[in-house]
């Protein structure tokens, strides 16, 4: 287990991710009946940008930087950069100055939840437990495990709440990790029907996604939507040129609030050359 979320804080993947996690959890929140959100594979919690490891890579400056003070930002995304602002005194004079602090997920999620829902977090990693479980001692809202994270979803699902959310957000160290995730989709969908499912993964070839895709829809999940998020051509396997999200029984009115938030977000994180967002049911609504 190399990988540490550290160096990739506020990074484009994380803005994508998180945009699009706080507005599911926000229409979780139309309903007042109580929700659970698993985050399988949660972090530490919260990320210093001015640290060594964000500084070292410097990706939060073509990520969250980009987006944070780019003018027009539709309304959606207001509950994600207020709480950046929250956590950033204010967010007062330049961003490139003031922004210290990233939410990770479960930061995020923990501040977006009412008095009745609960959050439950697991991040198999020794250390980076342990820096989870400090951030959230004797927060009864929310619990923290040290365990696999494709463990907890056979351990926790479903939740009595019957309402709710999985994070799945694995490193992809390992190079069967689609498969993993794809038998975790189909696993966690036999458990808890009704569930929401979101699944982060990075894009590196077109060719590795519609591969992935396909594996999903032959999973015969019946509501199936997918983001692919290129910030640049997806022709070179050697780089990370995008990010996407498989999401299964996304809330309404989550279809049809993402264009405007997915086009304000390509606008600020794109690079060179051309790359184009997509939004597509794979099964489901109009497949
Ligand atoms: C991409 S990061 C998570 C970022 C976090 N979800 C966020 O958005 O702030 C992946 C995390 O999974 C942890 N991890 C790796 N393998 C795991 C496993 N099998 N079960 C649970 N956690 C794991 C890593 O230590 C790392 O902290």
């Amino acid at each position: 287990m190399n990988y540490r979320h550290a160096y990739h804080a506020g990074g484009f993947g994380d803005v994508v991710k998180h945009a699009v996690l706080a507005m599911i959890v926000e229409a979780l929140k139309r309903k007042d009946k109580p929700f659970y959100v698993l985050d399988t594979h949660a972090g530490i919690g919260r990320y210093d940008l001015g640290g060594e490891q964000a500084e070292k890579t410097g990706e939060w400056r073509h990520g969250i930087l980009k987006v944070i003070e780019a003018p027009e930002p539709p309304a959606a995304l207001a509950p994600y950069f207020d709480l950046l602002r929250v956590m950033n005194g204010g967010l007062k004079g330049s961003a490139q100055d003031a922004l210290r602090a990233y939410p990770g997920s479960p930061r995020l999620v923990r501040a977006l939840l009412r008095p009745q829902d609960r959050l439950a977090l697991v991040e198999l990693h020794p250390g980076d437990h342990a820096t989870l479980a400090a951030e959230f001692r004797r927060d009864v809202q929310v619990q923290v495990h040290a365990l696999d994270g494709y463990v907890a979803l056979k351990s926790f699902l479903p939740p009595p709440e019957r309402r709710g959310l999985v994070l799945i957000d694995p490193p992809f160290e390992a190079t069967d990790e689609f498969e993993r995730l794809t038998r975790a989709l189909a696993q966690a969908h036999r458990r808890w029907a009704t569930g929401v499912l979101m699944a982060w993964h990075p894009i590196k070839h077109k060719s590795e996604i519609e591969r992935f895709h396909a594996a999903v829809v032959a999973t015969g999940i019946g509501r199936v939507l997918a983001l692919v998020f290129p910030v640049q051509p997806m022709d070179d396997a050697e780089r990370l040129n995008g990010c996407g999200i498989v999401m299964v029984n996304p809330p309404w009115p989550l279809a049809d609030e993402l264009p405007p938030v997915l086009h304000f977000l390509h606008r600020n994180l794109r690079r060179a050359g051309k790359s184009t967002w997509r939004l597509d049911w794979l099964a489901g609504e109009d497949a």
